[in-house]
C-alpha cells in the first residue's frame, strides 16, 4: 500500500475543492491511501464528500486549546475528521521560522490526539552541494520525530515547485539514510508528477509521495495515484 497525499497548501475554493475530489475519487484504487490537505476552511467540505480516501490539516498548534490567535488545535482538525496533519513542511520551517523543536511539539500534539503526523525533512540546495545533505535530514530527523506513529516526508527544498528531482538514485540512497534512522514510513515530495510518479513510488524504501502543485490537477493527480499499480 502506497501513501499518496496531496498538499493544496493555500489553494482552491470550495467550488474547486469539490470538483477537485470528485474528479479524483474514482480513481481510487486498493493499492493507494489517499489523502487530501485542503487548506483549514476547506476540511469540513471535503470531509463530507471523500468517500474512501482521507483529510489532512497542513499544520496545527502544539497545544489542545488556549490563547494562540490564528492557530489551529489538533483537537479540533481530529472533530473535523482529520486522520493525517503535515508539520514541518518547509515553507512552514522558512516561512513561520518553525524549529525541529516546534516541529516535535507539533508532532507530538497531533500523536496525541489520534492523528499521524507527516513530518518533513529536506535540504536546501546550498546544503547538498556542499555535500550535507544526510547530516542535515539526519538533525531534522532526530530532532523533529516524536514519540508514537508517524509518517517522514524527505522534500528536498530546492525540488519544491522547481520541476526538479533528484536522481532515483539519491532519492533511494536518501530514503535508505533515513529509515536507518527511523523505521516508519518515508514519503518522496518535491516535483512529484504523473510523469514520474512511477518510477519514484516504486525505488525502494519509498512509501509514498507528497504532491504538491499536481495534486491541484485532476487529471495528474489521478495518473498519480493510478502510478501505484504493479
Ligand atoms: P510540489 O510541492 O509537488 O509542488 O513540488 C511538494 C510539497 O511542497 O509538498
Amino acid at each position: 500500500m502506497k501513501i499518496i497525499a496531496g498538499n493544496w497548501k493555500m489553494h482552491g475554493t470550495r467550488e474547486s475543492a469539490r470538483a477537485l475530489v470528485q474528479g479524483v475519487l474514482p480513481a481510487l484504487r486498493p493499492e493507494a491511501e489517499v489523502i487530501f490537505c485542503p487548506p483549514f476552511p476547506l476540511l469540513a467540505e471535503v470531509g463530507t464528500i471523500l468517500k474512501g480516501a482521507h483529510l489532512g490539516a497542513q499544520d496545527c498548534h502544539f497545544e489542545r486549546e488556549g490563547a494562540h490567535t490564528g492557530d489551529v488545535s489538533p483537537v479540533l482538525l481530529r472533530e473535523f475528521g482529520c486522520r493525517y496533519v503535515i508539520v514541518g513542511h518547509s515553507e512552514r520551517r522558512a516561512g513561520h521560522s518553525e524549529s525541529s523543536e516546534l516541529v516535535r511539539q507539533k508532532a507530538e500534539a497531533a500523536v496525541s490526539t489520534g492523528l499521524i503526523p507527516i513530518v518533513c525533512v529536506g535540504e536546501s540546495r546550498q546544503q547538498r552541494e556542499a555535500g550535507q545533505a544526510e547530516a542535515v535530514v539526519a538533525e531534522q530527523v532526530q530532532e523533529s520525530a516524536p514519540k508514537g506513529e508517524f509518517i517522514l516526508a524527505y522534500e528536498p527544498i530546492w525540488a519544491i515547485g522547481t520541476g526538479l528531482t533528484p536522481t532515483l538514485a539519491d532519492i533511494a540512497a536518501m530514503h535508505r539514510h533515513i529509515k536507518a534512522l527511523a523505521d516508519v514510513p518515508v514519503l518522496y515530495g518535491g516535483s512529484v508528477k504523473a510523469s514520474n510518479a512511477k518510477e519514484i513510488l516504486h525505488l525502494p524504501g519509498v512509501d509514498g509521495v507528497l504532491v504538491g502543485g499536481a495534486s491541484l490537477n485532476k487529471e495528474e493527480f489521478c495518473k498519480i495515484i493510478e502510478s501505484t499499480k504493479g
